[in-house]
């Protein structure tokens, strides 16, 4: 299922934002003009990924709550104490507009 999100220029370089989609926390973020999506929560506790550090250097995200890294490419979990992935979604840019592929 595609998801028009919002405009590019909405998402300023080296930054994050987080979206309700159909009730998914979704957390898009701007890495040198490049978007990537992940789910916006936690896969160690509740927390949302988006109110953390964006680590631009190596397109990482950094958890607010204990500290866990996330990559923001593949959703993989990098550093403790999150041991699962999250998911990631193909996020694409469509006339000016970032366009979501979520699963049916
Ligand atoms: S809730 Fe994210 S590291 Fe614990």
């Amino acid at each position: 299922m595609k998801v028009k999100l919002c405009k590019v220029i909405d998402i300023p370089d080296m930054s994050m934002k987080s979206f309700d989609i159909t009730g998914e926390p979704v957390l898009v973020a701007n890495v040198n003009g490049k978007f990537y999506a992940i789910s916006d929560i936690c896969s160690h506790a509740m927390a949302y990924l988006s109110e953390g550090e964006l680590m631009p250097e190596e397109c990482h995200v950094q958890c607010p709550d204990h500290g866990a890294v996330f990559d923001l490419k593949t959703g993989e979990a990098i550093a403790l104490p999150a041991v699962s992935p999250v998911a990631a979604y193909p996020i694409t840019i469509e006339e000016d507009h970032l366009v979501i592929e979520m699963p049916d």
